[in-house]
């Protein structure tokens, strides 16, 4: 069965810009989604370097899906609606 995969990037932008405040989401979605879906924190995702003044860290990347400026809510938001999408929910 597919699983739906999270990586929280753990680089230094978005770790400053606050991706620290995500790790609950290990503990948030471990309870919530069991097995159905893998949190993982990953180095810089490359993507804090394409407007850098502006970046829109922290980034999360649901599957193939780029959360900008991302939260909890916005993760668990996106994790739904691939469920929903993949037929899990
Ligand atoms: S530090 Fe997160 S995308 Fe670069």
């Amino acid at each position: 069965m597919a699983k739906v995969n999270v990586k929280i990037c753990m680089g230094t932008t978005c770790f400053v810009m606050g991706s620290s405040q995500l790790q609950d989401l290990v503990d948030i979605v471990n309870k919530r989604y069991g097995e159905d879906v893998v949190v993982v924190g990953s180095t810089c995702l490359n993507y804090c370097t394409d407007n850098s003044e502006y970046s829109k860290a922290p980034y999360v990347k649901v599957d193939d899906v780029i959360i900008q400026e991302a939260t909890i809510d916005k993760v668990l938001q996106e994790i739904d609606r691939k469920l929903k999408e993949d037929g899990k929910q």
